[in-house]
């Protein structure tokens, strides 16, 4: 089947959908978004996506969105669509008006886009071979666990660790803790326990990352819901990623300096092994 999008309900080919110049997420950056993929043609961890995405909407006080709607068109432009791993980009903005940054009066429809497309899969070598990242200062505002469409700074996160031969920038606060990725979660293993950023203001809580810290306490594990420093970082067993792409994504160098012996961890691998056969035991 094509990819597909649904903007405001209207299905059409994913080339032929559009939005107004007006649009306040094309103008302002004023929308939230969700990024959900498939297995099998379920929407995984779908209801904690939708959990994620109305704490979102009452932060950026748009708790009138009627979410259920919201629901209801996912399921249905995913369903058209017919694809078994697909990736459902949903974005919802405040909606169109002159440009002003006071939010327009009287209140305006939100305009809700869906994608549906392919999912790309991440290259299975990757999983095997690890990834190199970059550090990079958190320019960021000081509420990126709303999940808004402000990624400039994810972006130019990113593109430096690009330019620098990376595959990924972790961003690094100004205290030198170890926040995240540009989209996604870190963990560091030291001496068998797993240390994450706790789930505050200065992460975005993955859906992943919260499956994981039961998946990791279940296998009889220990984790610490506190930041690493950029030290413990350097100088652990193992670092590695995760997120609704990246899923358990093994971290081998940063900055140019290997993460133990430069190979993917033994835990990092049994976790990923532990993640995927939860996936498909629970239907996925
Ligand atoms: C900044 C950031 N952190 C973490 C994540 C991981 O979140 P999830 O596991 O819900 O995909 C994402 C995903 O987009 C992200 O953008």
């Amino acid at each position: 089947m094509p990819e597909l999008a649904s903007v405001n309900g209207k299905i059409t080919p994913i080339d032929q959908a559009c939005v107004s110049i007006h649009d306040r997420g094309l103008v302002l950056g004023d929308g939230v978004y969700e990024v959900i993929v498939s297995y099998h043609d379920k929407l995984f961890l779908f209801d904690e996506h939708i959990a994620r995405l109305r704490r979102s909407l009452a932060y950026v006080r748009m708790s009138y969105v009627d979410v259920d709607e919201v629901v209801r068109l996912i399921r249905q432009v995913f369903q058209a669509a017919a694809m078994p791993r697909a990736k459902v980009y949903l974005q919802i903005t405040r909606g169109e008006a002159p440009r002003n940054h006071a939010f327009p009066v009287p209140q305006i429809k939100p305009n809700l886009i869906i994608t549906v497309r392919a999912f790309p899969e991440m290259d299975p070598a990757l999983f095997d071979a690890g990834i190199v990242c970059l550090t990079q200062p958190d320019l960021r505002w000081g509420r990126v666990d709303i999940k808004t469409i402000n990624l400039l700074p994810n972006c130019l996160a990113k593109q430096a660790a690009l330019d620098a031969g990376c595959h990924d920038a972790i961003f690094i606060a100004a205290d030198g803790l170890v926040r995240e990725a540009t989209a996604a979660n870190v963990f560091v293993i030291r001496h068998g326990v797993f240390l994450t950023h706790p789930a505050n203001e200065h992460i975005l809580s993955g859906v992943t990352r919260n499956c994981l810290i039961d998946l990791i306490r279940g296998a009889g594990w220990t984790v610490e819901e506190r930041a690493a420093t950029e030290q413990e970082m350097m100088t652990a067993d193992e670092v590695f990623l995760s997120g609704t792409t990246a899923e358990v994504l093994p971290v081998i160098r940063i900055n140019g300096r290997p993460i133990a012996d430069g190979q993917p961890g033994p835990i990092s691998r049994k976790l990923l092994g532990i993640f995927r056969a939860w996936i498909r035991q629970n239907g996925y």
